[in-house]
């Protein structure tokens, strides 16, 4: 596989939409901000297929052309992501059905129908041709298949593809009726062809909300399937033209509908767009990075950032003075090893123009955007190669899992303030705010390298899990978990026999009720050396069985009662929270939970991100000023080199907002 030996600096660049004076003007301008590489034909389709039976090239080619010749690195996009009004007009079928029944006509983008055989037909084509076309291209650098991948689609392709899918999962009606439990009001199915989708006209209620979880969940795996289908088919028609360039599609961090532990098994890298709102806490940002150098446990290509604003937020603030600069940092801490933007040039018209860009509607480089992008681009082209030979060393695990996030979220009770990526991120930021870094595993991970396994929420616990738990815990493993946890199967039927079921003997302990505190309402938490603090949205009511109790509750019937324990099992231990703990109580716990580890704090107690990249031969350590006043950098910094601006790290330096700095050991 080709590898790129620098830093990808650029970003999704759209000359189609101008004229040639403006291309030749650009090529000037990239230049000028160190920018190196460009994602082109993403939304091109009728661009380059006119008709069903007429492919005009001409202007991709005049694209790639400038592009080569100015040694570019490219990204070329498959354009699969917004069909031509043309294949509506002859195929309607190729447009998506929505929750509510409606087939929808001609507009917008991420449009197509998954399952429908004329768009896999047209798509699967036009991947080939490209790849026919460009695949040695020797400035072609990645394939971007598709573009956020994404939605869901209602239609009669789909519904029949869903009877395949599940016939293929199942085997015979009686293993599917039992799976969702269909006795429940009846719903018994003898034939395949009575199953329908869960849309709004038949099982679900809301996006949220359904009837039977069980169905929906396989609903969306058989979704998240399909398009991962779509995938690869695209990506299989390149490989028979061009065997070495890495594949790719863009993925958007924790988006709730696909598994991308199942994709990127598929991809050659992975890659995605970071959009965080005006006010997304940054420990959030840094979830969502390590979640997508998680998937592969290898760094990852930062697909797209705004330089400056968004369009499609509520609130769509710019970026501050230096706050593009020490996000793009943060991102490459945590495993970027490409910084690219959205876009290269802001558009005209459409719903994107007011969408921040490299080069603004003033056309001009005098702009304070371009001069950050710029200075970026300096630097990035300074630090060079060995920074993507590093990667960040972890003996925190988390687990996300989107089965779980799925069956949580459409599980009807006990709380509907029970988000998924809340509660991982509530755990997450105790290890965030102390420079500690984690790494976020699929649920069947080999945990035996990780010194701690975090299992938050661990509502579904499929087959195989609870044993690999098991093992990882039996040889001295160190577990958490908590409410919510070891309840359901695949299909979301509970485990019998008291919760958490296949979790129980790990644990120690038995649930035998959950009750649900609503947004006013709260439990006092006794620690056991005196410390109190509340507990909110559930609260277990919990037995002690073998596990010993580290706090209890200290209010409502069931005061006195533990709501937090610990159990040996074997050579390791289990901890389990049974209500969510306010910071401070969680503290406690995982305090004493990592003393019991060989978990070492890196640095001491400051307000600053501070994370490393480690390789064979260097460690690069990042700095970051996140907090909205100087703040004075630990010590044991002093003395070395800031790699960014060569200069030397003083004694009780400050570090100013926004502010980063880098050192090479
Ligand atoms: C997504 C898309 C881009 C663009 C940006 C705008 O990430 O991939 O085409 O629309 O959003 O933020
Ligand atoms: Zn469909």
């Amino acid at each position: 596989m080709k590898e790129i030996q620098h830093f990808l600096y650029g970003g999704d660049y759209n000359p189609n939409q101008w004229d040639r004076a403006t291309w030749k003007e650009d090529m000037v301008y990239f230049k000028d901000a160190r920018i190196n590489s460009a994602t082109v034909n993403v939304f091109s389709w009728a661009k380059i297929q006119p008709s069903e039976h007429e492919y005009d090239f001409s202007e991709l080619d005049d694209i790639m052309d400038m592009l080569t010749r100015e040694k570019y690195q490219i990204v070329l996009a498959t354009s699969t992501a917004a069909l031509p009004a043309w294949m509506f007009k002859k195929y309607p079928e190729v447009g998506r059905t929505d929750f509510e029944g409606r087939h929808h006509k001609f507009g917008q983008r991420h449009n197509a129908c998954p399952n429908s055989p004329i768009y896999q037909k047209f798509a699967r084509r036009l991947a080939s041709k490209l790849a026919e076309r460009y695949g040695d291209n020797p400035q072609l650098a990645y394939w971007h298949i598709n573009n956020e991948y994404g939605g869901e689609c209602f239609c009669e392709n789909c519904e029949k593809a869903f009877r395949v899918w599940l016939k293929d999962k199942y085997g015979t009606i009686e293993a599917l009726n039992k799976a969702w439990n269909l006795e429940f009001w009846g719903h018994t199915v003898y034939e395949w062809d009575e199953i329908v989708l869960p849309n709004a006209l038949s099982e679900g209620i809301s996006y949220e909300n359904t009837a039977f979880a069980g169905i929906s969940i396989d609903y969306r795996r058989f979704n998240s399937d399909s398009m991962l289908e779509n995938f690869k088919m695209e990506r299989d028609a390149i490989r028979e033209w061009d065997k070495d360039t890495p594949i790719t599609t863009n993925l958007m961090g924790t988006y709730r509908y696909l598994d991308y532990f199942k994709w990127a098994k598929e991809m050659d890298i992975v890659s995605w767009d970071s959009y965080p709102a005006y006010d997304t806490p940054w420990s959030e940002v840094a979830l969502r990075h390590d979640l997508m150098r998680g998937l592969k446990k290898q760094p990852f290509m930062l697909m797209e950032q705004t330089p400056s604003q968004q369009n499609w937020q509520p609130y769509n603030s710019l970026k501050k003075p230096g706050q593009l600069r020490a996000q793009s940092y943060q991102t490459i801490a945590h495993g970027a090893n490409t910084i690219q933007y959205f876009q290269l040039r802001r558009s005209i018209g459409a719903c994107e123009k007011f969408h921040g860009a490299v080069i603004a509607h003033s056309g001009t480089t005098n702009t304070r955007v371009f001069r950050e992008v710029k200075q970026i681009g300096e630097e990035l082209e300074a630090i060079g190669k060995e920074l993507l030979a590093t990667n960040i060393k972890s003996k925190v695990a988390l687990i996300f899992d989107w089965d779980n996030y799925w069956a949580l979220e459409y599980t009807s009770g006990p709380n509907k303030d029970l988000t998924y990526v809340d509660q991982i991120h509530h755990i997450y930021q105790y290890f965030y705010y102390r420079n500690i870094p984690v790494d976020l595993v699929s649920i069947d991970d080999d945990f035996s390298d990780y010194q701690l396994v975090l299992a938050p929420v661990l509502y579904m616990v499929k087959e195989g899990v609870a044993e690999n738990i098991e093992k990882y815990v039996a040889n001295g493993g160190v577990l958490v978990t908590g409410f919510m946890s070891g309840l359901v199967d695949q299909s979301d039927n509970v485990y019998l026999g008291g919760y958490p079921g296949p979790l129980r003997e790990l644990c120690g302990i038995w649930v035998e009720e959950i009750d649900a505190l609503a947004p006013e309402q709260s439990n006092q938490i006794a620690w056991k050396d005196g410390q109190t603090g509340i507990g909110t949205l559930v609260s277990d009511i919990i037995h002690l069985e073998t596990a010993e109790a580290l706090a209890s509750y200290d209010s409502n019937f069931y005061k006195g009662t533990p709501a937090v324990t610990v159990n040996d099992y074997q050579d390791g231990k289990v901890y389990y929270f049974g209500t969510e703990l306010d910071d401070s109580l969680l503290a406690t716990l995982l305090n004493e939970v990592v003393s019991h580890t060989e978990i070492e704090r890196q640095v001491p107690d400051t307000k600053l991100e501070i994370i490393s990249r480690e390789g064979k031969e260097s460690t690069f350590t990042f700095i970051i000023n996140f907090t909205n006043e100087d703040v004075q950098i630990p010590e044991m910094f002093a003395g070395q080199t800031d790699y960014l601006t060569n200069q030397t790290i003083k004694d009780q330096h400050e570090l100013a907002p926004f502010d980063v700095l880098l050192m090479k050991e």
